[in-house]
């Protein structure tokens, strides 16, 4: 209510006297200045064509360049039968009028509405000084019923990071925490509930590698030192025992089939079309030799079978994981050791991302009962099937043949990853109620996602109900700067505490190249992390999702080009700004907007409305590149202003704060590129970077 007081405060003084409400359109005017004129907008098209408010509002759009105005309307959204578009677009430009609108242009099939720019900047300016680190935002939109306030709050959870502990926590893991994290933020920023979850890889039989792993190699201090980089280094290399140790077995299986093809006289070969059948090649052997032959195979088999029978540490371990699935508390109680140690350094990660986490759920967690209830449904179904003792679903039998078949239960009777995925599902329904959930899983595990989203739509009521609240955030794969797989074998694979390291000490030689500035950086370490973390988010926000990209240090930190350090400059640069002109805020309260006449103040201001509308919008698209190419886009108008020259007077620029030309307009235009520090940070916050002062 004090925002509408506020909005209608500043319309009054433009000579309007409220935002009509339209029928079916819901608009925000409170927070979205764009809204007033939409508002505006959709009453006069209404008047002059008679369509009905939700067309029109469906139909008026944003261009992508200011040149072509600040909101258009293609008339043929319209769905006038009979009426020749550009007629049609002539007529509304013709009888439109409004004093917030300059008169629309008719371009072909386009109207073009170009909003008046002193009273955009007076509605706009103030609005931003007053929301702060509210603007753009719009909490209404998480409640169930967005125009009653009081409505209950949706909820959803996003699972998002999900390592494998004792496993490297790669790039494409940090790729998921980093984009889950926005997620969240974007949700929240729209007022829903939310609730952050890591779904663990932490159960399965590599657990019972990990065990006899640590009893060999296996140090405590080291564990408690840093759990992660411990638990990963004692698994590679209990993984290298393991294949030493399976090698004379696999060689001489190898040598054994080897021996088996030679019984086999060769078939001859079917002649291709035209050609004359080949003789069949004798077989030349003895009785004797064959009896030889057979009498070699039977011994390397006494052998194998004796090399085999000595309990391997696969087998080994998958007896050891049997006892944990028991839960047998001696078998859990190591298990339990590592995972808790991991969390805490998981945490130490997440946190100098300014992430945190309600939720560690792991695929441990999943309740052996509620597989076994899922596995009942599936075969009550008729999904499910046995093959040589393991149950399987063949996709191809309900209609999907693309996905082909997978295993649900193995032979030994123990669950699967998959298995596992399918009762979390209902779990967590359960347990949180949720109105949406949201996996952010690599596009390499899509087969995985589609496959247990269909089951479980196969499965019916309640878990296809449950499903359809559901979405899959498929990412792209983070390549090498050469654009070359990343993999653990070739030692290529980054980990994410050594890339948060080196970014970091890069951004901090390059902080330390300027003396002065460096000493007036309060915690020069802090802002390096800050800087660093910068770098690797915008690039990893440069395109959609779905693509991948390469890792490329060079490139991401570089302060030209759309980059993470290009933005925190600039917001830094503008804070420096506002130090030096030693305004408060509450004189910027005061600033008079309508003394911002030059055109790049104009276009500054014109973008700064689109705020509210990006975020919108990067709601429908999840994509936090729409709120990155906003904000380079913003950084642009921001950097023509500093640059605009006054026509009279050469060497003056015009919106310099410093030179202005009178205290007021020192105030206007601080004012300004305080709105414009303000839209910055906000974007910023909302991609997860922590927006830097100094640096
Ligand atoms: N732990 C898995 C991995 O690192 C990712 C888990 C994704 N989430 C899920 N519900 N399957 O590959």
């Amino acid at each position: 209510a004090a925002q509408m007081q506020h909005i209608n405060a500043q319309l009054e003084k433009l000579g309007i006297t409220d935002v009509p409400s339209l029928e079916n359109v819901q608009l925000f005017p409170t927070v979205n200045p764009i809204d007033v004129y939409r508002a505006q907008i959709i009453k006069k098209v209404q008047e002059i064509t008679g369509a009905e408010p939700k067309v029109i509002d469906n139909a008026v759009q944003w261009t992508q360049d200011l040149k072509h105005g600040d909101l258009c309307l293609p008339v043929a959204a319209l769905r006038f039968k009979g009426k020749k578009p550009d007629e049609l677009a002539a007529e509304i430009a013709e009888k439109f009028e409004s004093p917030l609108v300059q008169k629309p242009t008719a371009d072909k099939g386009f109207v073009r509405f170009f909003f008046e720019p002193t009273a955009l900047a007076q509605l706009t300016g103030p609005t931003i000084l007053k929301q702060k680190d509210q603007y753009g935002f719009n909490s209404s939109l998480g409640h169930t019923d967005p125009s009653d306030p009081n409505s209950p709050q949706k909820l959803v959870i996003v699972e998002y990071s999900s390592p494998n502990i004792a496993k490297e926590f790669h790039t494409g893991h940090l790729r998921s925490t980093i984009i889950g994290g926005f997620l969240v933020k974007l949700y929240e920023r729209a007022g829903w509930k939310t609730l952050s979850m890591n779904y663990l890889g932490d159960w399965g039989k590599q657990y019972g590698v990990l065990s006899q792993g640590f009893d060999k190699y296996g140090n405590e201090d080291a564990l408690k030192e840093d759990a992660v980089k411990h638990l990963n280094e004692v698994y590679v290399k209990i993984n290298q025992d393991n294949y030493v140790e399976q090698k004379p077995a696999n060689e001489l299986k190898a040598k054994i089939d080897d021996l088996k093809k030679q019984k086999v006289p060769p078939k001859p070969k079917k002649p291709a079309k035209g050609e004359k059948p080949q003789p069949v090649p004798e077989h030349k052997w003895t009785d004797e030799q064959e009896a030889e032959l057979e009498e070699t195979i039977k011994k390397l088999q006494a052998v194998l079978k004796e090399l085999e029978e000595k309990p391997s540490i696969d087998e080994k371990a998958r007896r050891f994981f049997k006892r944990m699935v028991d839960g047998e508390p001696e078998a859990i109680a190591n298990w339990q050791r590592f995972r808790d140690y991991s969390i805490e350094k998981y945490k130490d990660m997440y946190a100098r991302l300014n992430i945190y986490f309600d939720d560690y759920s792991g695929e441990s967690t999943v309740l052996e009962e509620d597989m076994e209830r899922a596995a009942k449904v599936m075969d009550e179904r008729g999904l499910t099937e046995l093959s040589e003792g393991a149950v399987l679903v063949d996709f191809g039998k309900h209609g999907k043949p693309k996905l082909g078949k997978t295993l649900v239960k193995k032979r030994d009777g123990t669950s699967l990853y998959l298995t596992r995925d399918i009762a979390a599902n209902s779990e967590r329904h359960d347990k949180y109620h949720f109105d949406k959930m949201i996996y952010v899983i690599a596009s390499q595990q899509d087969t995985h996602v589609a496959q247990f989203f269909e089951i479980l739509r196969l499965m019916g009521s309640p878990y296809s109900d449950i499903v359809g609240k559901c979405e899959n955030l498929s990412f792209g794969m983070v390549k090498d700067p050469k654009g070359q797989t990343m993999s653990t074998r070739k030692g290529t694979v980054i980990s994410l505490a050594d890339s948060l390291d080196d970014v970091h000490n890069f951004m901090h030689d390059v902080m330390k190249k300027n003396e002065d500035k460096y000493k007036q950086v309060e915690d020069p370490e802090g802002t390096a992390d800050i800087l660093g973390i910068s770098s690797i988010m915008v690039q990893d926000f440069s395109g959609k999702m779905a693509n991948g990209y390469n890792f490329d240090m060079e490139r991401m930190t570089s302060f030209e080009g759309d980059t993470g350090p290009y933005l925190q400059y600039a917001h830094a640069r503008l804070c420096s700004m506002k130090r030096k002109s030693e305004l408060s805020d509450s004189d910027l309260a005061n600033a008079d907007f309508s003394l911002i006449t030059a055109k790049e103040g104009i276009d500054l201001v014109r973008t700064l409305a689109q705020w509210p509308d990006v975020f919108n919008n990067t709601l429908k698209t999840q994509e936090p590149v729409t709120v990155l190419t906003y904000l380079f886009k913003m950084s642009k108008a921001l950097s023509s202003c500093y640059d605009a020259k006054d026509t009279s007077n050469k060497n003056a620029k015009t919106m310099s704060v410093v030179y202005a030309e009178s205290p007021e307009k020192k105030v206007a235009l601080m004012g300004l590129y305080e709105s414009a520090r303000q839209v910055l940070a906000n974007g910023m916050k909302l991609l997860g970077l922590t927006p830097v002062e100094r640096m």
